[in-house]
């Protein structure tokens, strides 16, 4: 599907953010291992948490739709077969953290993948993995990955990147190993399994950066997930950069370790309220009011890097509206996404008249651009990209041409609809 994006006369009212990509796939994957009855309310309806829905079925557990985004996960039947093939679609997560999942227990199992995840890095999860006594068969670290799972070993590992994907999938195999297994990461990634395995009652600690796990049994519960801080984030960037623009974004998750982007847009000036701030399930949810705003340059490095690495391509938007020279550091991880989210980004939005450079682990932006746009860009692939480059459309002179933007289902379907209702 091809969409022209026009400029926009401003954004007003008020969106209800659809479910966390990240809470929704652990909901899924640790009601399976509970060995009993959760449900899910507000379950993302994304294609990747669709993908991780259907492994949890093909491992034996009954899904049950009780009402749209609401659903009953039985996993008594789990884990009962010795081999399976599990389609892991797009969905990186999906394949590293059923890894872990599935490498300490006595089966046989085949993670593939779509074109795309079989080109990603495997090996930050196959090592640590290996480490701990597990058998792999791969593609030259890449999937497709053949688990011959066992009962594995504790260990203490201090994980090379940031990286919540890696962080949980040796979590997940350490709660199904005798002992205590403890990773230390070099800054706090998203801690979204460590807060719903704890709600789940594992025996689990995180002091600062490292996390301690033993071996446990879940206890089946219902869980709910909250909006996507990552989904928001393109609303919160197009409130601040298109004029005449007063929106509120409803149900947003603002846990800590995903929050880098209100830090940010908070350093560049923008006008951002968070409101009603409220707990659900271990997790921190609010609402967000933000308005068109004066912004000045920043410089994003470090430790605030895992706290925003989804939201980076619509901050390089963000950033060409600033006054000043915006710099992103420490984020060459960005190239390992969906797509190389560095090389990708910087080639299409200089297409409408971004100025943008690559770096080797990051960009450089000159700010205050009037951006020309009247271009065809393509988004590889890739739903972060394909949204942000909309963003950008709607600050463009001219009209802007999105290829394949359908590449929007792995994690907001409901983008187009929603945007469009502000206008
Ligand atoms: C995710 C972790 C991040 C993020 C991805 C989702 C997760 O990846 O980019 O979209 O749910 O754990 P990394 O762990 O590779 O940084």
């Amino acid at each position: 599907m091809n969409i022209t994006v026009n400029k926009s006369k401003g954004l007003k009212g008020e969106v209800v953010i659809p479910s966390d990509k990240s809470i929704s796939h652990r909901s899924a994957m640790f009601s399976a291992l509970t060995g009993g009855v959760c449900e899910v309310h507000n379950f993302s309806m994304g294609a990747d948490c669709i993908s991780t829905l259907n492994i949890i079925k093909e491992l034996g557990c009954s899904v049950e739709f009780l009402a749209e985004k609401h659903i009953r996960i039985d996993s008594k039947n789990a884990f009962k077969k010795d081999r399976y093939k599990l389609d892991c679609g797009n969905s990186g997560t999906s394949m590293r953290l059923f890894s872990g999942i599935l490498a300490s227990r006595e089966i046989e199992s085949t993670l593939f993948g779509d074109e795309s995840l079989s080109k990603r890095p495997m090996k930050r999860v196959i090592l640590p993995l290996e480490l701990m006594g597990a058998k792999f068969k791969h593609n030259d670290y890449k999937a497709p990955l053949i688990i011959q799972g066992k009962e594995l070993f504790p260990i203490d590992y201090k994980t090379p990147i940031a990286s919540a994907q890696v962080k949980s999938c040796i979590l997940l195999a350490g709660l199904n190993t005798v002992g205590e297994t403890k990773v230390t990461e070099p800054y706090v990634s998203r801690d979204h399994t460590e807060r719903m395995l704890k709600y789940l009652e594992a025996d689990i600690s995180t002091e600062g950066n490292v996390t301690r796990i033993r071996k446990s049994q879940l206890v089946p519960k219902n869980l709910h997930v909250c909006g996507d801080i990552s989904s928001a984030a393109f609303f919160m960037v197009a409130a601040a950069i298109v004029p005449n623009s007063d929106i509120i974004i409803k149900n947003v998750g603002l846990n800590p370790t995903r929050t880098g982007i209100i830090d940010v847009m908070q350093k560049m000036g923008a006008d951002i309220q968070i409101l009603d701030k409220r707990s659900e399930c271990n997790e921190e949810v609010g609402d967000i009011r933000i308005k068109t705003s004066d912004l000045k340059s920043v410089t994003i490095e470090g430790a605030i890097i895992p706290r925003l690495i989804d939201e980076l391509p619509v901050i390089a938007v963000l950033a060409s509206q600033a006054d000043g020279t915006t710099v992103v550091k420490d984020a060459s991880d960005l190239r390992n996404k969906e797509s190389d989210r560095i090389k990708c980004l910087v080639t299409e939005l200089k297409k409408i008249g971004v100025q943008i450079e690559e770096t080797p682990d990051g960009f450089v932006i000159e700010g205050k651009n009037k951006l020309t746009g009247g271009a065809e860009v393509e988004c590889y692939h890739d739903h972060r990209l394909a949204m942000s480059l909309y963003v950008a459309g709607l600050i463009c002179e001219n009209p802007v041409c999105i290829n394949e933007f359908q590449w929007v289902d792995i994690s907001f379907p409901e983008f187009l609809p929603l945007m469009q209702s502000l206008f």
